[in-house]
């Protein structure tokens, strides 16, 4: 029987057991209130309100224009949605970044719409981190490819090969854990390197294109469920929604015109 099922209600106590027993953690992306709520039912651990909103379902073209406005909007859905999961809410580009009380500030906003943690990229606001934390709401890290300093890092690149940028991930992994992080996403990393932060952490790491070695497994829902005719080369499509949706379209076209007016 899954944790969904007995109705408990996770928590970052019990990702950290998950991790000690060693079962594997899942966390998937809901935007609305109707997928979050088959999310729940079917047993994954974590719902993330993830920015992601932007490319997958506003029309933007990557993450960078999201609002807390747009967040708070989704998360108070999946929140409506959701029983026993946690609701992990992505602190928007430009909402934690400029001021350590205006990122405490954010995250109280998104605390209140339903977020039971945020999700913060990089590590270059521990301050900020440590901040939001002392207000009494979780934070997930985001290290590897972090999606909102795309233009950085110069494209969708895998992060982490050299040296020198390796030993710059493990560094910030070992911060966010010691900031107080209760998990930490680690995105498109090479798979030896996702499997030495996960040995070497005891906080939780939930892998996305990063191999099989991590505490758990993330991605964008519409991504596994096959809305897109070409998904990132990591991910594992699970059913075709996108050929589903078509012939159900179609079928509804065709009945229709089958029916005409009397
Ligand atoms: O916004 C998002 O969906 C994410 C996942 C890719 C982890 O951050």
């Amino acid at each position: 029987m899954s944790l969904a099922e007995c109705q408990i209600k996770i928590s970052t106590t019990i990702l950290l057991k998950k991790k000690k027993a060693r079962e594997k953690i899942t966390m998937l992306t809901a935007y609305s209130c109707p997928l979050a709520n088959i999310l729940d039912e079917a047993g994954v651990d974590i719902v993330l309100v993830g920015d992601s909103v932007g490319n997958v379902a506003l029309g933007y073209k990557n993450t960078i224009p999201v609002t807390m406005l747009e967040i708070m909007v989704h998360t108070q859905a999946v929140a409506r949605g959701v029983k026993s999961a946690m609701v992990v809410a992505d602190m928007p580009f430009g909402s934690y970044q400029v001021d350590k009380n205006e990122a405490v500030g954010n995250a109280i906003e998104l605390a209140k719409a339903g977020a039971e943690a945020v999700k913060v990229e990089g590590a270059g606001y521990i301050d900020a981190i440590k901040a939001i934390i002392k207000a009494g709401i979780p934070v997930m890290g985001h290290l590897g490819f972090t999606p909102q300093s795309v233009y950085e890092l110069g494209g969708y690149k895998i992060q982490g090969r050299g040296a020198i940028h390796r030993a710059r991930i493990i560094k910030d992994a070992r911060a966010l854990e010691k900031a107080g992080c209760f998990a930490i996403v680690l995105e498109m990393v090479p798979p030896e390197l996702a499997k030495k932060i996960s040995k070497a952490l005891k906080i939780p790491v939930i892998g996305i294109g990063a191999g099989k070695d991590c505490d758990g497994q993330v991605l964008v829902t519409h991504d596994m469920l096959g809305f897109y005719e070409n998904p990132p080369s990591f991910v594992k499509v699970f059913t075709n929604m996108r050929s589903q949706i078509k012939k159900a379209v179609s079928s509804f076209i065709e009945y229709t015109q089958d029916h005409p007016q009397k």
